[in-house]
C-alpha cells in the first residue's frame, strides 16, 4: 500500500499569511538533510529503536495469536500504565474503536451491526485519582477482565500502586488464578516488574531497551492492548512501514515528516510560535491528539541542548477539538497574541454519513442545511476555519488522512516520531530523555518513605518550614 498522509503548508508562508510567516527558503535544506544523516547514526548505532518496530513481524503475530486465543474469555482490557505506557493504547482505541463515552461496540454488542462482537472495552488506568480507580473496577467484572501492566522502567509509583490494587481485585475474585489474566509488559532485562512477572509467571512481553515510553505505541506497549480488543495489529504496522519508506528520505520536498520538523522548527525560532494548537477535526483522533501532546512535549522541552548550553526549547502542544472548540477556543486563537501556529488534521473520508433533514426550510437558519451531510458541515467548517486564520495572519499547516483506519493510524505515528526526531536534530536537543520529570518522581519517593530518598523527603521538610 502507499504512504496514506498529506502534509501541506502554504498557510504558513509570509505568501499567505504575511510578516506572520516564514519563507521557503526558510526551510534549510542542507541542515535537514544534516538532521536526517545525524538521526540515522543514532539509529545505525543501535541507541534509538522506534524506526524498526514496523520490522518486528514475529512479535506482532505472537501477540496477535495471543490475544486471539485470550479475547473470546473478555468483557473487558484493563491496562495499568501511564504516560507513554498509556496514551498509545488510548489513542488506538479511540481512533478505532469509536470515541469515548459512545464507543460503538463493547463485548455484549455488536459492533457495526454485524457479527456478536467477542471485543472487549478498554479501560486506561493512567490516574492514581482514587475515585477514578474505584469507579472503574466497579464497572469490570474480574472474571472476565484482562489486565495489562505497562512500565518501562519497571518502577513507576503509579503504575505500581494502581496495579497492587487490581491485582487484589483480581485475586479476591479468582484466588491463584489471577495469574492466568495478568500481562506484564517491560524491559526484558531489568526492573521490579520484571521480577514480580517472572516469579507470578505471567505472560510478559517486553519493551525493546532503545524504544522510550512515548516512542513505544508500535511495540508491545501498544500492541498488547491493542490486539487484545480485536485491531489488526498488522495492518497497523504495515502503515508505519509505509511511512519508512518516506520518511528516510533527505530530500524535504520527499519527506513529509521532514518538511513538517522544519516548519515547526522555522516558525518557532524564527517567528516565535511558541505554541502550537493541535485542531483534529475527527473525533476519532481526540486520543491521537493527546498522544502527540506528550510526544512534541516531552521530546523537545529540553533546559539543555545537546551540548550542555542552556536552550530552554520546545513548542507547547495544545490539542483542539474541531468543531467543538470553534465555539470555546478559536476567539483566542485568531486574536489573542501572535504566539501560535496551528496543525489541523483532516480526514477526507467520515466512517459513517449522516443526512440532515429538510425541515422547517422556508426559516433561514435552517433552509441551507437540510440536504446536505453531516460530513460535508464538519469539513466546510474546517476549511472556513482555516481560511480564516490565514487571513487573520495565523501561520497554519495541515495533515491529512484518507480515513482513520489501521493503516492510516500506524502512518501517522510513524511519521509524527519521525518529525519529533528531526526536530530534535534541528533544535540540537535530545528528543529522547525527560530528566526534568526526574526530581517530582524523586520528591514523591522521599515524601512516601521510600529507601535511598531520604534526602529528598529532608528538602520538602525544609522548604515546607
Ligand atoms: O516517554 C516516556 O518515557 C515517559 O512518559 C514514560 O512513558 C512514563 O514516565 C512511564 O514510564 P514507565 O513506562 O517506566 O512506567
Amino acid at each position: 500500500m502507499a504512504y496514506p498522509l498529506k502534509f501541506t503548508y502554504d498557510n504558513c508562508l509570509d505568501s499567505a499569511v504575511g510578516s506572520e510567516g516564514i519563507a521557503r527558503a526558510d526551510l534549510d535544506a542542507g541542515q535537514c538533510a544534516e538532521a536526517v544523516r545525524a538521526f540515522r547514526g543514532r539509529v545505525d548505532s543501535g541507541a534509538i529503536g522506534f524506526p524498526n518496530l514496523p520490522e518486528e513481524k514475529a512479535t506482532a503475530s505472537a501477540i496477535a495469536e495471543f490475544a486471539n486465543d485470550l479475547r473470546p474469555e473478555l468483557d473487558h482490557v484493563c491496562v495499568v500504565g501511564i504516560g507513554g505506557s498509556a496514551l498509545g493504547a488510548c489513542a488506538l482505541d479511540v481512533a478505532m474503536r469509536g470515541p469515548h463515552p459512545v464507543q460503538l461496540s463493547n463485548a455484549n454488542g455488536k459492533p457495526n451491526g454485524k457479527s456478536r462482537a467477542a471485543r472487549p472495552q478498554l479501560v486506561v488506568l493512567d490516574n492514581v485519582d482514587p475515585g477514578f480507580v474505584a469507579a472503574a473496577l466497579e464497572r469490570m467484572n474480574p472474571k472476565r477482565t484482562a489486565v495489562v501492566v505497562i512500565a518501562k522502567s519497571g518502577s513507576t509509583a503509579e503504575s505500581l500502586a494502581t496495579f497492587l490494587i487490581v491485582r487484589e481485585w483480581l485475586v479476591a475474585a479468582l484466588g491463584k488464578r489471577n495469574r492466568e489474566r495478568i500481562i506484564a509488559v517491560t524491559d526484558p532485562k531489568k526492573g521490579d516488574l520484571l521480577a514480580v512477572a517472572k516469579a507470578e509467571k505471567y505472560p510478559l512481553f517486553f519493551v525493546p531497551p532503545n524504544v522510550g515510553g512515548r516512542f513505544s505505541v508500535l511495540c508491545p506497549v501498544g500492541l498488547v492492548p491493542a490486539a487484545l480488543i480485536g485491531l489488526d495489529i498488522a495492518k497497523l504496522l504495515r502503515g508505519a512501514r509505509d511511512a519508512n519508506a518516506v520518511c528516510w528520505s533527505e530530500k524535504l520536498a520527499q519527506n513529509p515528516a521532514l518538511t513538517a520538523a522544519a516548519v515547526h522548527h522555522a516558525l518557532d525560532t524564527r517567528r516565535r510560535k511558541k505554541i502550537e494548537i493541535v485542531y483534529a477535526y475527527s473525533s476519532y483522533l481526540w486520543g491521537a491528539a493527546f498522544w502527540y501532546r506528550q510526544l512534541w512535549a516531552e521530546s523537545l522541552g529540553k533546559r539543555v541542548n545537546r551540548k550542555g548550553e542552556v536552550v530552554e526549547t520546545g513548542q507547547t502542544p495544545v490539542a483542539a477539538l474541531g468543531v467543538t472548540d470553534q465555539h470555546s477556543q478559536s476567539q483566542l486563537y485568531m486574536e489573542g497574541p501572535r504566539d501560535k501556529m496551528i496543525t489541523f488534521w483532516d480526514v477526507e473520508k467520515q466512517r459513517v454519513e449522516l443526512r440532515i433533514p429538510k425541515e422547517f426550510s422556508k426559516l433561514d437558519s435552517f433552509g441551507y442545511l437540510g440536504g446536505k451531510s453531516l460530513g460535508q458541515l464538519f469539513h466546510a467548517e474546517l476549511v472556513a476555519t482555516e481560511a480564516a486564520f490565514t487571513e487573520a495572519g495565523r501561520p497554519n499547516c495541515r495533515w491529512t488522512l484518507p480515513r482513520v483506519d489501521e493503516h492510516s493510524i500506524g502512518a501517522l505515528f510513524q511519521t509524527l516520531e519521525f518529525q519529533t526526531a528531526f526536530a530534535g536534530e534541528l533544535y540540537g536537543v535530545d528528543a529522547f530523555d525527560q530528566p526534568g520529570v526526574e526530581l517530582s518522581k524523586k520528591l514523591t519517593y522521599g515524601l512516601l518513605g521510600r529507601k535511598g530518598y531520604e534526602e529528598y523527603a529532608k528538602k520538602l521538610k525544609a522548604g515546607a518550614e
